[in-house]
């Protein structure tokens, strides 16, 4: 698959969050997953499998993508196949109180791993390519100046937010309406648009979030989630997180 990475993981992202229904998203080439069977679809990753390489490597994305995300997905469709009016997957997982009742942890956890996978693959792009990785340009970097002094005082408190978080779970940059930052990790698949699940104090726009489930990383890096999360930085799509505090803050 050689496809811009920039524009289309903005499509993606912009589809999947933005209430497009099921039948609104394009078809898939020759290593699409399995069609749908429910309102929810697994798009294509933004970039092939070792556009990430040598930071991330194939076998990971190609698992996590394509069995990771693409269950959460599945179990996402069997909570809610056979309700009427299941909006967009961001509308559904901010306002999890108004699910049935027998479906709210479902949608929690599945729910969650399908925004918050679609999200990450949209946050990643070939290292290299301009806006990736290094320190942050445009409003974004300004902005995580102003909010915590420098871009590395930023990325030092934002991986101490992904290694402290026990267990499996995200860190988090959130943008508030007022267009502060501020950085919050969540346990499983939680994130900081879920009202009454997550403290009020971190709800907000997620404009940068980073998987610390032992999934994204075991394969290349055992145990060491540290030496992780600097890789990872390497990958960091700054462009696309820039767009995405425009469209946050407004
Ligand atoms: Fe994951």
């Amino acid at each position: 698959m050689n496809i811009p990475s920039s524009a289309l993981s903005r499509r993606s992202f912009l589809l999947t969050t933005a209430g497009a229904a099921a039948g609104a998203v394009v078809a898939h080439a020759a290593d699409a997953p399995p069609a749908p069977t429910g309102p929810f679809k697994l798009d294509p990753l933004p970039f092939a499998f070792d556009a990430l390489e040598p930071h991330i490597d194939a076998k990971t994305m190609e698992i996590h993508h394509g069995k990771h995300h693409q269950a959460y997905v599945t179990k996402l469709n069997e909570a809610v196949a056979g309700q009427a009016g299941i909006g967009d997957v961001k509308t559904l997982i901010s306002e999890i109180s108004k699910a049935p009742e027998k479906a709210q942890m479902a949608v929690r956890n599945h729910g969650g791993g399908h925004f918050n996978h679609t999200l990450f693959w949209s946050l990643m792009a070939k290292p290299g390519a301009a806006g990736v990785g290094g320190a942050a340009g445009g409003k974004i970097g300004a902005a995580l100046e102003k909010s915590f002094g420098s871009f590395k005082a930023f990325q030092e408190k934002f991986a101490d937010a992904g290694m402290k978080r026990f267990g499996s779970g995200w860190a988090w940059l959130v943008a508030k309406p007022d267009g502060s930052l501020a950085i919050s990790s969540t346990a499983n698949q939680d994130n900081p648009l879920m009202k009454g699940i997550v403290a009020d104090a971190d709800l907000g726009s997620p404009i940068l979030g980073l998987d610390v489930w032992e999934h994204a990383y075991y394969l290349k890096f055992q145990s060491k989630r540290a030496d992780y999360i600097t890789a990872w930085w390497n990958v960091v799509n700054w462009s696309h997180v820039d767009e995405l505090l425009g469209a946050a803050v407004k």
